[in-house]
C-alpha cells in the first residue's frame, strides 16, 4: 500500500497531461456517463478519485459528490479542481454505512490486491437501492491481448501498471466475487476496439473510433472491452 501511494504521488505530478482531449477524454466522458445513469442528482462518492478528471464530471450532475484517495499528491490536485476528497484506503473506506446513493470507481480496482474486500467496503458505504459502478481490466480482450504479446507498456502512453500491481479477470470471475447483499443489473464495456491511445489522435480514423467506442460500449461486444464495467444495485 505505501509503495502505491509513492507510485501514484510521483504519478500525480503528471497524470492530468493529456487528458483534456483524445483517448483520456473519451474514455473519462464514458466513465461518467456510466454514473450518470444511477447518479443523477444522487450523493456519490469515487473511490480512487485521482486528481478529480472523473469526479469533476460527475459533480455537474450529482447532489453531492465525494471523492477518496490513497495519495496526497492526487489530492492536493483534485482539491485545486475545487472537488471535496479525503485521504483514505479503498479497503477501509473513511465513512458510516449507507453514507451515500453510488459509490463508483475507475482505473482503480484492478491495482488492489483486496479487491473482494473493496467491493464489500463500497456497498458497505451505499443505501439499500443504491448502486455501485465500477471497472475492471479485462482478460477477455484486445487490450490484454496486444499487452501479453508486446509487453505491459504496449497499449498505454503514461501508465506502468507493471511497476505496480494489476490484475486482468474475466467478467465471469468479477461476477463470481461479486459481494453478497447486491446484484448485477448492468454491464458495460470501454475501449472495446482501440488497439492503442495515439489511434484517438488520428483526424478521421479517430473521430470514427470514437464514434463506435460509444456504440460499441452497451452492445454484446463490450464484453470484449479492455474495462468491463460492472453495476450493482444493494439489496432493499
Ligand atoms: C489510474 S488512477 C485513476 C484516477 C481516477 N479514478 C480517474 O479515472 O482519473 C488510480 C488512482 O487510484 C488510487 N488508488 C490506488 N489504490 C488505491 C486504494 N487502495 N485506495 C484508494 N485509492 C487508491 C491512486 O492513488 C490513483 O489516484
Amino acid at each position: 500500500m505505501t509503495d502505491n501511494r509513492d507510485y501514484y504521488d510521483a504519478f500525480s505530478a503528471r497524470y492530468d497531461r493529456d487528458r483534456d482531449r483524445g483517448y483520456h477524454k473519451l474514455i473519462d466522458d464514458q466513465a461518467a456517463e456510466l454514473v450518470r445513469r444511477v447518479g443523477e442528482g444522487a450523493e456519490v462518492l469515487e473511490v480512487g478519485c485521482g486528481t478529480g478528471l472523473v469526479l469533476q464530471r460527475v459533480a455537474a450532475f450529482a447532489r453531492r459528490a465525494v471523492g477518496v484517495d490513497l495519495s496526497p499528491g492526487m489530492l492536493e490536485k483534485a482539491k485545486s479542481r475545487g472537488l471535496d476528497v479525503v485521504e483514505g484506503s479503498a479497503t477501509a473506506l473513511p465513512f458510516p454505512d449507507e453514507s451515500f446513493d453510488v459509490a463508483y470507481s475507475f482505473k482503480v480496482l484492478s491495482h488492489v490486491p483486496e479487491l473482494p474486500r473493496a467491493l464489500a467496503e463500497m456497498l458497505r458505504v451505499i443505501r439499500p437501492g443504491g448502486h455501485l459502478v465500477f471497472d475492471i481490466y479485462n482478460r477477455h480482450s484486445l487490450r490484454f491481448a496486444i499487452k501479453r504479446l508486446f509487453g505491459p507498456r504496449s497499449t498505454s502512453t503514461q501508465f506502468d501498471e507493471a511497476a505496480i500491481s494489476t490484475a486482468f479477470l474475466t467478467p465471469d470471475q468479477v461476477v463470481a466475487i461479486l459481494p453478497p447483499g447486491g446484484r448485477l443489473v448492468g454491464q458495460a464495456g470501454i475501449r472495446v476496439i482501440t488497439p492503442h491511445p495515439a489511434v484517438l489522435r488520428l483526424p478521421a480514423i479517430g473521430r470514427a473510433v470514437e464514434k463506435l467506442e460509444w456504440t460499441l460500449m452497451d452492445s454484446p461486444a463490450a464484453r470484449f472491452a479492455g474495462f468491463s464495467v460492472f453495476t450493482v444495485e444493494k439489496d432493499r
